[in-house]
């Protein structure tokens, strides 16, 4: 395996997954770690990681210099770098402007890292401060116009350095630096998969479980799934999950999560019928920020009740996902709408957290757990909102406006999945906004409710644009949600981006 030392820079968990990509178990370790420590992890390779600090600066993080006398290959990448070029007496200075973005390298020594690839190619720079003359025993692998050491080796001690950051896409050859380092440089053997990784974790919870009894809050959405279906698998009946179902689910939600869980997994599944509990919370209730409260806090309440009637719990499984860390991050961010999820539990509770996904990425996530046994319903999941339909019947919300959103939805999905979209389109539903108008249906006026697709596609929910449907497939939407569900005279298409709008309407 290989460890990524973490210098806190934002592409960390990055370098790990590329590494894994290439069928090579990688994890991140803290820059504390000590090379006492790395002696029992055996790894076969190291990859120091870039950071925002000047290695001379205040509170710069360091390691443990023993690291460079363990003989295990070490890559450092940007601060990496120049941590190790500091280390072995080269001087790091700021450079005259700061790097960022793409930039053209020089590949002097085809030797190592770039064997089989151009002496000419992209790269991505990211960095302030920069090596002018690599320290002694290194030889310049590659260069470009702002850096003298855009790569520098010492392959007798087997320790090499790039300023740039090539587990970044932009970084052409990026790929091919990390599988020379990886393959020829470190040896390693490319046998790592998804089973594997079920087989340490499935390890490393029963270890730190013992024979303790677990809670976990299911949502029925991807990351609280595939946590619960591989804590079950490490220790099965000790696992209990809860499913409130708030009455806010889409058509056929709740029937799927339990028919998965219960009757396929026969785990330890409680559902809880609250519908008419966060109906009776929500009635008459139109202020969007309200309402996500009400539904965010009664679920907590409903939850607590719940965790007090089982006995003897000591810990709470969460599907945190490693980008979950890194959005949750931002404290300066701007709250635009209170996002409810069920992260919010444990600072009442008194359990410990069991994160079993926290340095996974969404798509490697799906991946175990299809190889978990999920089916595509669950895996393949669009993202659905903590406060569910709850926020797509703009304003008050009522039994007969929910059914409405639901039938409307169920006719959307089943329409996007005939005409195979449903894998490229991120996420895509209907909203019932708080309006009516006048429609014309077998020669008679109606006054009634029109409906609204909202259908976006997106990297990760932060900025998407809206997606281009084709218009017969629209049509065939359009035609199909007025004669099939009641109340609606007139369907319309959301074609805002975010921003300047939200995906959600409310
Ligand atoms: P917006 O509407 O803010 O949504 O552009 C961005 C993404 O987040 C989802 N969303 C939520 N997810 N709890 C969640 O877990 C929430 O309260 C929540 N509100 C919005 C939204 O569906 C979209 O994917």
């Amino acid at each position: 395996k290989i460890i990524v030392i973490d210098f806190g820079g934002q592409y960390n968990q990055l370098i790990a997954r590329r590494v894994r990509d290439l069928g090579v178990f990688s994890e991140l370790r803290p820059h504390t770690t000590t090379a006492e420590e790395l002696k029992k992890d055996l790894p076969q390779g190291l990859i120091f990681s870039g950071g925002p600090n000047s290695v001379y600066g205040e509170g710069a993080p360091s390691c443990d210099p023993a690291i460079f006398e363990l003989g295990i290959p070490v890559l450092g990448i940007c601060y990496g770098m120049q941590l190790m070029s500091a280390h072995f007496g080269a001087e790091v200075s700021a450079a005259n402007h700061r790097e960022y973005g793409k930039a053209l390298i020089k590949v002097e020594q085809e030797a190592s890292l770039y064997q089989n690839q151009p002496k000419e190619q992209t790269v991505w720079m990211s960095h302030g401060d920069l090596v002018k003359a690599p320290p002694e025993g290194f030889e310049v692998l590659a260069t470009s116009a702002s850096c003298p050491v855009a790569a520098m080796a010492n392959a007798e001690k087997k320790l090499y350095g790039v300023q740039y950051h090539p587990e970044v896409r932009h970084s052409e050859y990026g790929n091919d630096l990390l599988k020379n380092f990886v393959f020829n440089v470190c040896g390693c053997t490319a046998d790592w998969t998804m089973e594997h990784f079920i087989d340490e974790k499935v390890e490393e919870i029963r270890q730190s479980v013992g024979n303790q009894n677990v809670l976990c809050a299911l949502s029925g959405g991807v990351d609280s799934s595939v946590a619960a279906a591989l804590v079950h698998r490490a220790i099965g009946d000790q696992l209990t999950c809860v499913f409130v179902d708030h009455g806010l689910l889409r058509k056929g939600e709740a029937d799927s999560v339990t028919r998965t869980f219960r009757d396929n997994f026969h785990m330890n599944f409680i559902k809880v019928d609250a519908e008419e509990r966060f109906l009776g919370k929500l009635k008459g209730v139109d202020d969007p920020e309200k309402k996500r409260k009400i539904i965010g806090n009664e679920f907590i309440y409903v939850f607590e009740e719940e965790a007090s009637k089982l006995k003897d719990i000591s810990y709470l499984v969460q599907g945190t996902l490693y980008t979950d860390i890194v959005e949750s991050g931002t404290d300066s961010a701007q709250t635009i709408k209170s996002h409810h999820n069920v992260g919010g539990l444990p600072e009442k509770m008194n359990f410990d957290l069991i994160e079993p996904l926290n340095t996974l990425f969404k798509d490697e996530v799906r991946r175990l757990g299809t190889e978990l046994g999920l089916p595509d319903e669950i895996v393949h999941r669009q993202p659905f909102p903590g406060p569910g339909l709850g926020i797509r019947v703009l304003g008050a919300i009522t039994e007969e406006k929910l059914e409405i959103v639901r039938e409307s939805d169920a006719v959307l999905r089943d329409e996007i999945a005939k005409a195979g979209l449903d894998r490229d389109i991120w996420q895509y539903f209907t909203v019932l906004p708080d309006i009516r108008s006048v429609g014309v249906m077998g020669d008679a006026r109606t006054y009634d409710h029109c409906i609204a697709i909202r259908a976006v596609t997106s990297i990760d929910g932060m900025t998407s644009d809206w997606a281009r449907i084709p218009w017969d497939v629209l049509e065939k939407i359009s035609t199909r949600i007025v004669n099939e569900v009641a109340h609606i005279n007139r369907v319309v298409y959301d074609i805002t981006s975010k921003p300047p709008a939200t995906i959600e309407w409310e």
